[in-house]
């Protein structure tokens, strides 16, 4: 049975609150994840995504509105966000940024050492997540973290956050910087983290091809209000919304709605090079057609 892990209702923040620089980055935004959900937070650059998922462990704090994260109220300013920040794993936009251990092993596990764990479940933890995100633990665990490439660099910081064993998962642009194997790498890890690690994951991403492919849920940001919300199929095939929100959709879906555009008939809501191929085919050999 899944549940409500995430709550949030008409979300308010401000920058520079009270200053004559002030921002509002959100103005009534919504989200819901369940314990067990693959979902993407999607929107144009500006449009408050990263503001909003810096609330699920207390980076920022609501200034209106309703935030609960595993039953606990971000808006009581007596709550202790410690015992949060180990059920809710926050990888960067910059994962750079979170590394500082000089070893890559001792880097991935400063947070297990914090939890006060024996020596040894430690290093269980640490193999573990190593292993989790596709880097060996003996390969790995005594090299030069700085010394790493960027793909490299956003694997051990995503295995940091692993290795707290986290609830939920959240990835703020995984993909971004990444080759087209590293990408897909990445991709793999997180479906196998998903399907093993009893967690909820949430993506935060401007690649609508990365979207189509992992997440089953979608929420989309426009200027720090939550416009849309649905099944990522469902989303997708919204094609003119999407656009007028300056968002692109996947190629394949671009490619379907010009073919029905085009007459052809073929599914709104196809998302993978398989399912277009199969709807072409079914349609070319179809005798009513
Ligand atoms: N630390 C900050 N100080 C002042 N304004 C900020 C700060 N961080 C974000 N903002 C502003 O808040 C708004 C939302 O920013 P946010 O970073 O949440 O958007 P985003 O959707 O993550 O964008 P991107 O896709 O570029 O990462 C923007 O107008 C941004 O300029
Ligand atoms: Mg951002």
């Amino acid at each position: 049975m899944s549940e409500n892990v995430v709550e949030i209702q008409d979300l308010w923040h401000w920058y520079l609150r009270g200053t004559p620089l002030q921002t509002v980055a959100l103005q009534g935004a919504e989200l819901e994840i369940q314990s067990d959900d693959l979902a993407a937070i999607m929107g144009h650059t500006g449009s408050g995504k990263s503001s909003l998922i810096q609330h699920l462990n207390g980076i920022l704090r609501p200034h209106r509105g309703t935030v609960r994260v595993f039953g606990n109220d971000l808006a009581d300013p007596k709550l202790d966000v410690r015992p949060l920040r180990r059920m809710v794993g926050l990888v960067f936009q910059q994962p750079e940024m979170q590394l500082f251990d000089p070893t890559v092993g001792d880097d991935v596990a400063f947070g297990p050492r914090q939890l006060g764990g024996t020596p040894e479940e430690v290093r269980r933890r640490v193999r573990t997540a190593m292993e989790r995100v596709g880097l060996s633990f003996e390969g790995f665990k005594d090299r030069y973290t700085f010394g790493l490439s960027g793909g490299e660099m956003r694997r051990v910081a995503l295995a940091g956050v692993l290795a707290l064993e986290p609830r939920l998962l959240v990835l703020d642009e995984p993909t971004a910087g990444l080759d087209p194997r590293g990408r897909r790498q990445l991709l793999e890890s997180l479906r196998t983290i998903h399907a093993e690690g009893e967690m909820a994951v949430v993506i935060v991403s401007h690649d609508m091809d990365v979207v189509a492919e992992l997440a089953r849920r979608v929420w989309v940001l426009a200027g720090g209000r939550t416009v849309m919300r649905g099944s990522v199929r469902e989303i997708f095939a919204r094609v003119e919304e999407l656009r007028e929100l300056g968002l692109g959709i996947p190629q394949v879906s671009e490619l379907a709605y010009e073919l029905r555009r085009a007459g052809r008939d073929v599914r709104a809501d196809v998302l993978t090079a398989d399912e277009l191929a199969e709807a072409l085919w079914t349609n070319s050999t179809s005798p009513a057609a």
